[in-house]
């Protein structure tokens, strides 16, 4: 059995001081907004519960679906590559980055040379920019791919794109680990979905993301972003595909999402029998220590059926 923990959008804080010249252009609209909705819902210690309970778990391997920081401030990045290095060793960890990783031009690739060790490709140098990505990580008989959908967007958008480039790229990861019969993790930050988030927060290239899997097969997709702990399938090459997200792991008790949690995705069997359990983990109140709040089986005989996402046209 291969235990795999899923996090996402840990959104560090408190934010840094602000200099001035860096609450320029957009920066301006994402503090504000930081100030009004995140502060108060988004801490430390619930940040620190939650992967406290994560790491008692013991999971073999850890998958960070982004949204590290919150406006990708030099002092922000750097933050975050020091709590990545309190959450586990590069080997054992893997980071796609998020919207607000690359909140404005020239983030993406600070964020590239601060958290590369992190985003990696077996064998290969920490990537320099969004062409190093998608990136291949084998672990036991697990595939863990992580494709990048971040970029800088307007004010007040939050959108993400997947486009040609690592849609052929993808493609050849999965022929390949699919031939080697590994089980395929596909991380990605922006849910791959249509329904899951508004149009302001949505994916460009949900349809070619679908075809990609329904043509070259996964065994599972992990997202965040939505900040909800949502399960849809897409349809795969070899059945159907179970495409989870996750509460936001900073967000405390009270505010208008769920409470921070993270995912324990136990995966056994072999490529035609593959059994996995998906346990959801969080908290339920102030000063309460995380319990398991669901499980189910997303694949294998027990498997549940949750909402199918309608097949891309
Ligand atoms: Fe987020
Ligand atoms: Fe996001």
């Amino acid at each position: 059995m291969f235990r795999l923990a899923h996090l996402s959008d840990v959104h560090l804080g408190p934010l840094p001081d602000v200099a001035y010249r860096d609450l320029v252009s957009k920066r301006i609209t994402g503090y504000v907004n930081w100030h009004r909705n995140r502060r108060q819902f988004l801490h430390d210690s619930v940040i620190d519960a939650i992967i406290g309970d994560m790491k008692a778990a013991a999971p073999d391997h850890v998958a960070v679906t982004g949204d590290l920081v919150n406006l990708a401030l030099d002092i922000e990045i750097d933050m975050a590559r020091q709590w990545l290095e309190l959450l586990g060793n590069p080997h054992d960890v893997s980071v796609v980055p998020g919207n607000h990783d690359a909140y404005v031009p020239g983030a993406f690739d600070k964020v590239c040379r601060a958290w590369g060790n992190w985003m990696t490709s077996d064998g290969g140098s920490p990537p320099r920019d969004r062409e190093a990505f998608p990136y291949l990580r084998i672990r036991e008989n697990i595939a863990l791919i992580g494709v990048t959908s971040a970029r800088a967007t307007a004010p007040f958008m939050a959108t993400g794109y997947f486009r040609e480039g690592q849609r052929r790229r993808l493609a050849k990861l999965l022929d390949e680990t699919g031939a080697k019969n590994l089980f395929r993790v596909v991380m990605i930050h922006h849910p791959p979905i249509r329904s899951a988030v508004g149009a302001h927060k949505r994916l460009f290239g949900i349809g070619r993301f679908q075809k990609t899997v329904l043509r070259h097969g996964a065994e599972l997709v992990l997202h965040g972003h939505s900040h909800m702990p949502s399960l849809y399938t897409i349809d795969g090459k070899d059945g159907r595909v179970p495409v989870v997200g996750v509460s936001a792991a900073g967000q405390a008790p009270g505010g208008s999402r769920p409470a921070a949690q993270w995912n324990q995705l136990d995966i056994s069997g072999e490529k035609g029998n593959w059994t996995l359990r998906l346990a959801r983990r969080g908290l339920t109140g102030a000063s309460m220590p995380p319990v398991e709040l669901s499980s189910m089986d997303l694949l294998g005989e027990t498997a549940v059926m949750p909402v199918v996402e309608p097949l891309p046209l």
